[in-house]
């Protein structure tokens, strides 16, 4: 590695004396120039160039400061404002890291190499990194994912519960686990930079990503959070905290354009936006996250990402925040100045130190450039800035080893059994038993079981959105299973096979049935997509076929288990007489036969509501004491 670091060197040297450097961009500062005094070193030590001057940030035995503030001095303002933006896949190319210098390059919901295999994503990056290595500081990129429940974008990985079943369960060992898993199978396709935790503390149901919020108690969701951001970096990986602040917390009617919910408004005292949403940051900020996204939401009218008194007054100074925070998908475009340039502007000024830019990446670079020399960007906050996304590119060795070509894991494919397992346990931990009467659960040997419903048999109605695509797809759409992974019904199958239960699934034969199953639930959706005026199971994001399977449940008059496989709490008061026993399964992920163990009673129900139960959407933030079930609510055998 080290060889190639100083064959490169060498060969820009030559390219830059030559005065021919088809990746050097002009420099206008002298210290920027220092490639120049290089010549060919030994190869024994990148740091020592054999010319007195050394490139002192390639020496890994210098502290991180020391590196950052060496590296920085030798930046230009071209440089540097490359490495403040972040471009997608599909539009970035490995030329325009050479040509821009970007810092970081995405992947959005669903944008995956061709194959999608772990081949074709470590060549993606290396391709990408090729690009970056040109480049005359040779400063590495890093590559972004929302791998938010589990590498779920990439085919064959584990796909972990989504965040509200997290929530229910509770556990933060397995939190800490399942952050591990899942960094290593990022690792696997060597993307190193995760979006996620989501740690929205989400108070209005009817808002798309409420299935991202672990619970709208900002003590659950801080706790979750640092186990699982704790798995992640000890296992390599940055995480990151998402969507700073109040995300969660935007008034229903407010959103953004047509959105119902979603990047809206919070309206609340400064004292009670701190004490719901600004809760887990502090918390972990202290836990050393690395990361933090600015929320496209806004708080009291001004948009999160221009809100100089949150972002840097409030994150950075009072929290002491030392890593860097990335703007959300073309956030600046929301912004208030009235040009793209204004906007940037406005996000850096406020302290976003990242901006993600996925198509407009080289004219952000530029509006960065223009801004610092037309003085509307101070160069002292471009270089706090890129001094602290150096920072993180450092502490992660990057510049040991941009390739990964060292980097180990702990499994060698996706999916492995260990990682399931453990997904399996956090499935089995997070369904809420809500009723239960005639002790219809658990199941026992013997009995015939009729099992209906369109959420009963597809791995991607349980794994929702944010899998394969941004917003999810059901198997149906997919014409066969989204990924590897057991449905529900099958891991009844596999539990009736040994214990002499039969599973029944021809309606025809339901009459012979001592208890029925009914799995009822919602589509799959994400974000603003998923906002909802109903919440209803027969409305815009129910499954088609839950009213068939309802009323056809209904007329078959037997002891009936209803299981709601969704991502948040729908309403159901109207039904809740009509079935025995009620669990809620929310968005389970690949590992279905968690839910058939818990039903057979092989472990218990743990698993409690991790946000009030709603009777009737009328009620949302009324601070109704009717509820259905109050947060907390959960039954056990
Ligand atoms: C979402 C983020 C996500 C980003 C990249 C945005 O639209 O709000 O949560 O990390 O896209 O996909
Ligand atoms: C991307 C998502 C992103 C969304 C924002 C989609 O096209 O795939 O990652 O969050 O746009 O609107």
């Amino acid at each position: 590695m080290r060889r190639i670091i100083s064959i490169c060197l060498a060969f820009i040297l030559v390219l830059s004396l030559a005065g021919c450097s088809g990746s050097a961009s002009p420099t206008k500062d002298a210290t920027a120039a220092a490639g120049t005094e290089t010549s060919a070193n030994d190869g024994s030590n990148p740091a020592d160039n054999g010319s007195g001057d050394s490139y002192a940030y390639l020496d890994p035995s210098l502290s991180t400061k020391d590196r950052v503030s060496d590296l920085l001095g030798r930046m230009t303002l071209e440089e540097k404002a490359g490495q403040m933006v972040q471009g997608v896949i599909g539009t970035a190319t490995a030329l325009d890291m050479t040509k821009l210098g970007l810092g970081s390059v995405l992947s959005g919901g669903g944008a995956v190499p061709d194959g999608n295999t772990i081949e074709a994503w470590q060549d993606l990056v290396a391709n990408y990194q090729e690009g970056a290595m040109k480049t005359r500081l040779q400063i590495p990129f890093l590559y972004g994912i929302d791998a938010v429940h589990g590498h779920s974008n990439v085919y064959g990985a584990v796909v972990f519960p989504q965040n509200i079943g997290l929530g229910a369960a509770n556990d933060t060992v397995l939190m800490y686990d399942m952050g591990a898993a899942v960094a290593e199978e990022m690792k696997l396709t060597h993307t190193l930079w995760n979006f996620s935790p989501c740690v929205a503390v989400a108070q209005d149901p009817r808002w798309g990503r409420t299935y991202e919020s672990y619970s709208s108690d900002p003590s659950i969701v801080s706790a979750l959070a640092e186990a699982y951001i704790k798995g992640q970096s000890d296992h390599g990986i940055s995480a990151t905290a998402k969507h700073y602040a109040g995300d969660g917390g935007t008034v229903f009617g407010t959103g953004e354009g047509s959105n119902l919910i979603d990047r809206g408004d919070t309206q609340l005292t400064e004292e009670q936006f701190r004490a719901i949403h600004l809760a887990p940051y502090k918390l972990l900020v202290d836990a050393g996250v690395k990361v933090i996204m600015a929320s496209f939401s806004s708080f009291n009218g001004t948009k999160m990402t221009e809100n100089k008194y949150y972002l840097t007054d409030v994150l950075k100074n009072e929290f002491g925040f030392k890593g860097f925070i990335v703007s959300d998908w073309e956030a600046t475009a929301g912004l208030s100045g009235d040009s793209f340039g204004q906007n940037v502007a406005n996000a850096v000024n406020a302290g976003a130190d990242m901006l993600m830019e996925p198509y407009k990446y080289a004219d952000a670079r530029m509006a960065i450039i223009d801004g610092v020399n037309e003085g509307t960007i101070s160069i002292e906050r471009v270089n706090d800035a890129v001094s602290r996304i150096l920072t993180v590119k450092f502490d992660m060795g990057l510049f040991e080893d941009p390739y990964m070509k060292n980097l180990k894991t702990e499994v060698d494919t996706l999916g492995s059994a260990k990682y399931r397992d453990i997904s399996k346990k956090l499935v089995e931990k997070s369904l809420v038993l809500l009723k239960n009467e005639g002790s219809v659960l658990p199941l026992t040997s013997g009995q015939k079981i009729f099992v209906t419903g369109p959420a009963v048999n597809d791995i991607g109605v349980q794994c929702g959105g944010w899998t394969k695509t941004w917003q999810g797809l059901t198997d149906v759409s997919n014409s066969g299973k989204i990924t590897q992974g057991t449905t529900i019904l099958e891991g009844l199958q596999s539990y009736a096979a040994v214990n002499n239960i039969e599973i029944i699934t021809d309606s025809n034969r339901a009459s012979e049935a001592d208890v029925v199953i009914l799995a009822i639930g919602e589509i799959p959706y994400a974000e603003f997509v998923g906002d909802s005026a109903d919440l209803s199971l027969t409305g815009a994001t129910g499954l088609p076929g839950n009213k068939e399977a309802i009323s056809m449940v209904y007329s078959l008059n037997k002891p009936t288990v209803t299981l709601v496989v969704a991502g948040r709490q729908v309403m159901i008061n109207s039904y809740m007489d009509q079935w025995d026993a009620v669990v809620m399964c929310y968005l389970p992920g690949s590992e279905g036969g968690g839910v058939a163990s818990v039903l057979a009673g092989e472990t218990d129900f743990t698993g409690k509501l991790p946000m009030p139960w709603y009777r009737d959407v009328s009620d949302i933030g009324t601070g109704t004491k009717d509820l259905l079930f109050e947060k907390g609510f959960g039954l056990s055998y």
